[in-house]
């Protein structure tokens, strides 16, 4: 479709969006009060984490501590992406010293043979963020290292990365969140990697488009495919409630992941998809502003809600915020943001004393009843991207 078409229609809800979310008091965040609560929050825990190839993944119903993995767990990358966002924030040197003892045993997984997509989270948050902030020589080695570590799961019958070889289960499959993992390959191919890994990300995006997003731009979890022919065999919910329903977490790595997709292609159907998937959300949240596990699982009054979800979001859209040409687009899509942020940072979402991690009410994995409701790392590492990058465009808009 030609993009003034496209937005057209969009402008309109656009409007109608920045009327509705205009009724409410955006000027009460502070994204400096936040992070720097943030970091307070990382400084109290910092002393009881001294197992560096340990890593803070959730803390479990009932208990203060954060529970912790081994190097291999998908989300081994995020703790020492909290604390260098803790550093950018407070240029704590001791924060970053903890940030580089965390990030060193993690190295393995950029020279051993490739496990599952998850290379992108781990490292890219974890030696990405230090590679940002330090310019360390060693560092851009490990992430080159790590992007041709991840390509080696490309099949090019398929287009796309094999994001999970283990579930046999699920012949073939590419999940939703992979779209998060693509931003490795192409800063890699920018800085020294091959073009391959850029050609790699932008057929990964453009299958995932056409198949794992559906016509009414919400998303299945899981597609399966015919690894000879590259034939779409079905969606699966897998951590959503049916196959047809809209995960939340997924909806938001479909989300931020097609406009980093769009950022560094210009592919123009990666910003139109982003923008459809932004607005499906929007449009099905609940009153109270932050998504519950799965868009479409009954309501109940103990029906769990995905904090995490909200903070992927905020990142998109403010991603979304620098992407788009039209001004009230740009003001649709940053309130949006600015809401969110402001729900989690409130007393129902913020843990303050209750415990290790700074947000609560994450759902990890719903029909597994595996981290229900509770601080999931990632959420933490989420919401302190969106705030920082929210810090940076009210410096610019100032
Ligand atoms: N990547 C797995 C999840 O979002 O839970």
């Amino acid at each position: 479709m030609n993009k003034t078409k496209m937005l057209k229609p969009l402008m309109v809800l656009a409007f109608s969006q920045v009327l509705m979310w205009s009724c409410c008091d955006k000027s009460e965040l502070d994204p400096n009060a936040a992070l720097d609560h943030s970091v307070d929050k990382v400084q109290q825990v910092l002393p009881k984490l001294t197992e560096y190839n340990m890593y803070p993944r959730c803390v479990e119903d009932g208990e203060k501590e954060w529970h912790t993995v081994g190097v291999d767990d998908w989300c081994s990358g995020f703790w020492p992406g909290v604390l260098w966002y803790a550093y950018e924030q407070s240029g704590d040197e001791k924060i970053k010293e903890k940030a580089e003892l965390f990030n060193a045993p993690l190295k393995k997984i950029a020279f051993s043979p490739a496990y599952d997509h998850d290379i992108g989270f781990q490292l890219y948050c974890s030696y990405g963020n230090g590679y940002r902030l330090t310019g360390n020589p060693e560092y851009k080695k490990i992430l080159l290292a790590a992007a041709d570590t991840l390509a080696t799961l490309y099949n090019p019958n398929v287009g796309t990365i094999w994001s999970w070889p283990r579930k046999k289960e699920y012949p073939y499959n590419t999940i939703i969140d992979n779209m998060m993992n693509l931003e490795l390959l192409f800063w890699a191919s920018k800085n020294g990697g091959s073009q391959k890994l850029h050609d790699i990300a932008v057929s990964h995006a453009k299958v995932t488009m056409e198949n794992i997003v559906r016509p009414d731009y919400s998303a299945y979890h899981l597609g399966s495919f015919d690894d000879q022919t590259g034939e779409f065999l079905r969606g699966v919910a897998h951590q959503g409630y049916k196959d047809n329903s809209m995960w939340a977490r997924g909806q938001t790595w479909g989300i931020y992941g097609f406009a980093i997709a769009y950022r560094e292609s210009k592919v123009e159907e990666f910003l139109e998809t982003s923008i459809k998937m932004t607005d499906k959300f929007l449009e099905r949240l609940p009153e109270d502003g932050i998504p519950y596990w799965d868009f479409d699982a009954p309501v109940t009054d103990s029906t769990p809600k995905d904090a995490s979800a909200a903070a992927v979001a905020a990142c998109g859209m403010l991603e979304l915020y620098y992407l788009v040409d039209d001004d009230q687009l740009k003001t649709k899509y940053y309130n949006a943001s600015v809401q969110l942020l402001s729900l989690l940072t409130t007393d129902t979402y913020l843990s303050k004393e209750k415990n290790d991690a700074i947000l609560l009410r994450s759902t990890g994995h719903m029909p597994k009843n595996s981290e229900v409701e509770v601080p999931i790392v990632y959420a933490d590492y989420y919401y302190m991207e969106a705030l920082l990058k929210l810090k940076k465009i009210q410096a610019t808009t100032k």
